[in-house]
């Protein structure tokens, strides 16, 4: 079994929304809309089309909507074109056929039926990711009831996800929220062995503390990305100039020794001299790196490790790429790993937003068995950490009104 023993902060069963009388009620409703941008486009709509539900309710009943979000990690807590959330009300105007308007995040303009509000990113303000209490306040004052949705962002305690929830008379958990904790927590309490986590992504420090943990339940790990670069430079193997977190290297290396028997990394690579320009791009095994290699996805052999592991799991756990998956020139490992996930017999869960590109692209998004919408929240659900986005919401303990 998977160490989940202490679930208890997640095991408490959450008000429904339905219990509420919600017609013509001020809701402030938080959403993750944190979706990839580029020049301008949305080009991935999942997180948008997860809290359609919530909304298509909330609008069956009358309730006046306004919709907090963050975009992004703006700088400065000043505007900025690139993480206005004008860039999503478009996008959900049209999967609602409804009007949506941007309204400012003074949270003095008032809601109405008629139309939904989209508050302006709160990320521009700088009390919300210090989880200043005056704005928590002032977010409160401007609902009746606050449904926290945001399965995506509960794992920050920031004024819109934690702080408000002090305030409001009435701080519910939103279906989307109720949907990810129920499952996930489903999962990891009920694991089928054995089990197989994929964790990729670039920085192995941010994700150090997670496989050291995850590493204690799993029987299996591959470990992918940037962060197999790290691994190799700690077992002491020539990655020539492809990119690795010299301050993790030992740890790294702590990690790979104490876990011999489970850790897979890659046995071959395809590199290039400039993955820009794709410059002198082979398939080498790692002896062959040269010191002007670059590592841009796994090769060959390591695809069939993977794909025999993956074959035999009971359950995959699948967070992050194996390579440069966006470019065409190294989106083989990556793929040929989502169609082993999605040809398996096990029981596969993937999450966070790179992961959720890949599977989209590689289309094989039906047959994986739950995909969250969250990526950081995901990871710490798996850890079974708090999630602050949770902590002020009503539970059974308290009566609905
Ligand atoms: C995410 O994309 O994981 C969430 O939207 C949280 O975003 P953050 O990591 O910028 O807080």
């Amino acid at each position: 079994m998977l160490h989940y023993k202490c679930l208890n902060k997640h095991e408490m069963s959450f008000i429904s929304i339905e219990q509420y009388e919600l017609t013509n009620k001020r809701i402030l409703l938080r959403e993750d809309f944190n979706v990839p941008i580029v020049n301008g486009k949305i080009t991935d709509l999942t997180r948008i089309k997860a809290a359609l539900p919530t909304i298509e309710y909330l609008i069956a009943k009358k309730a006046k909507i306004g919709i907090i979000s963050h975009l992004g990690r703006p700088k400065n807590y000043s505007f900025d074109n690139n993480f206005s959330l004008g860039n999503i009300c478009d996008a959900l105007s049209k999967l609602l056929n409804l009007p949506v308007k941007l309204i400012p995040n003074d949270f003095n303009t008032p809601l109405s039926s008629e139309y939904i509000s989209i508050f302006e990113n709160i990320r521009f303000l700088k009390g919300e990711t210090n989880n200043d209490e005056a704005l928590a306040k002032k977010m409160a004052a401007a609902c009746d009831i606050f449904i926290m949705d945001a399965f995506g962002c509960s794992h920050r305690a920031h004024a819109s996800t934690n702080g408000i929830a002090k305030f409001v008379p009435i701080a519910i958990a939103g279906p989307l929220l109720k949907k990810e904790i129920n499952s996930i927590k489903k999962f990891i309490s009920t694991p089928k062995r054995p089990i197989l986590a994929i964790i990729g992504g670039a920085k192995i420090s941010s994700k150090l503390p997670l496989l050291t943990k995850l590493i204690k339940s799993v029987d299996k790990l591959i470990i992918g990305g940037g962060m197999a670069n790290t691994c190799l430079k700690a077992m002491e193997m020539e990655i020539g100039k492809s990119l690795y977190e010299s301050d993790t290297v030992t740890s790294a290396k702590t990690l790979l020794e104490t876990n011999k028997e489970k850790i897979l990394l890659p046995i071959d690579a395809v590199v290039s001299k400039n993955l820009n320009e794709n410059h002198d791009v082979r398939t080498i095994a790692l002896t062959e790196m040269q010191p002007d290699d670059i590592i841009g996805d796994i090769g060959t052999n390591t695809i069939k490790s993977y794909n025999e592991a993956i074959q035999n799991a009971g359950t995959i756990i699948w967070n992050g790429p194996v390579g440069i998956f966006e470019m065409e020139t190294f989106e083989n490992g990556t793929k040929e790993i989502a169609l082993a996930i999605a040809n398996s017999n096990g029981y596969s869960i993937a999450g966070g937003g790179d992961t959720i590109s890949a599977i989209n692209k590689f289309a094989v998004t039906q047959k994986i068995s739950y995909i969250s919408t969250g990526g950081g929240a995901f990871l710490a659900l798996l850890q079974n950490k708090e999630l602050p986005g949770v902590t002020y919401l009503a539970t059974s303990a308290q009566s609905a009104t």
